[in-house]
């Protein structure tokens, strides 16, 4: 179906298409998500539809309170519920042994299912007027830059969906942390995001890092090629690549401090301070900022490897994976 992009503030309307079995774009506070009643398999089997995403890559279910994750898992192992009790709500997602409720279109089959409690003041109200979970990925299309504004979304998916609730920029802008219980009882990262390993590992001691191959569909999320826009990125010291590329058409993807030469329009400088948290809110904006520009090549370099920084390099390495890898791991799924 082809829609008028619709951008409102109005929790109403939101609440009401949800109820009847649409998926409409929400905010959160790490990025924007594309919601649909997670109980109802047609209205999940419509974000899969209109994002282009592979069935075997499964959805966060988004809930307003941490005492209605009880009605949709089996049980929360005492080291995640300490984490639950830290930061959520907050950018911090937890995977739990599903109760039957929740079905396999939503997990891929999993019997785990990934569960988060937003902290944005919209997504909780909107949670707080619907009686049902909601499956949420990032709303964009399969493998592009998740969106962190509301005109982000209208940019890609405003003609697939009928309404997109604006809640302002978001505040994190990385998308959440995703942690599990390793077969050996720890606390496992299976997405780097916007809780850091260093805040996680203050109240759970040291972490395991999930280990997981670019091709295995339950590796979560975390296909090489993502997070990638349509020009060529290269991660790396940009300085040593500049030379390669005409001045004038190169994009620069800097931490702290603009590269002599190049235009300043092309050039988005994550946070001039340094700080981390500002970074991670700007690095998606920035890069679809220089997607829109008729550049040959955009060149990012490493922020420093501690902190939110680690998410940043992730994502800015993700985006760098060959193109070809995409295309493959898009024709393995079709
Ligand atoms: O911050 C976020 O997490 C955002 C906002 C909208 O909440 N959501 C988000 O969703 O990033 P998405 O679908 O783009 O990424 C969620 C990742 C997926 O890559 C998926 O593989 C993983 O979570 N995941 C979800 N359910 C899982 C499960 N049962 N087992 C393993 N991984 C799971
Ligand atoms: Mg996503």
């Amino acid at each position: 179906m082809l829609y008028e992009s619709f951008i409102g503030h109005d929790l109403n309307i939101a609440a009401t298409l949800l109820k009847q079995g649409e998926a409409v774009a929400i905010p959160t506070e790490t990025v924007y998500g594309l919601a649909a009643n997670a109980l109802d398999e047609k209205a999940v089997a419509k974000i899969f539809a209109i994002k282009s995403r592979p069935t075997f890559d499964p959805l966060i279910i988004h809930l307003s309170d941490f005492q209605e994750v009880e009605k949709y898992v089996k049980d929360v192992p005492e080291k995640l519920r300490v984490l639950a009790d830290a930061f959520m709500p907050g950018p911090l997602t937890l995977l739990l042994k599903k109760k039957d409720c929740i079905s396999d279109l939503v997990t891929a089959g999993s019997p785990y299912v990934a569960v988060r409690i937003p902290a944005h003041p919209v997504a909780h109200a909107l949670l707080k007027m619907v009686d049902f979970p909601l499956a949420a990925p990032s709303a964009n299309p399969f493998g592009y830059i998740s969106p962190t504004t509301a005109s982000h979304v209208a940019d890609q998916l405003g003609d697939k969906i009928s309404y997109i609730l604006d809640g302002g920029p978001c505040k994190v802008g990385l998308e959440s942390t995703i942690v599990a219980l390793s077969p050996a009882g720890n606390v496992e990262i299976l997405r780097k995001g916007g809780l850091s390993i260093d805040d996680i590992s203050q109240v759970a001691g040291p972490v395991e890092m999930r280990q997981h191959s670019s091709s295995k569909p339950d590796a979560p999320g975390m296909l090489t090629s993502h997070y990638a826009p349509k020009i060529p990125l290269i991660f790396g010291n940009i300085r040593e690549h500049t030379a390669n590329y005409p001045p004038e058409s190169t994009g620069i993807i800097s931490f702290t401090t603009p590269v002599d030469g190049i235009p300043a329009q092309h050039q988005i400088i994550l946070s001039s301070a340094g700080n981390f948290e500002e970074a991670a809110r700007n690095l998606f904006a920035g890069m679809r900022l220089l997607d829109q520009c008729a550049l040959d090549v955009i060149l990012a370099e490493p922020v420093p490897e501690r902190h939110l920084g680690l998410a940043i390099n992730d994502r800015l390495k993700r985006a760098a994976a060959d193109r070809s890898t995409a295309f493959h791991q898009r024709d393995a799924i079709k």
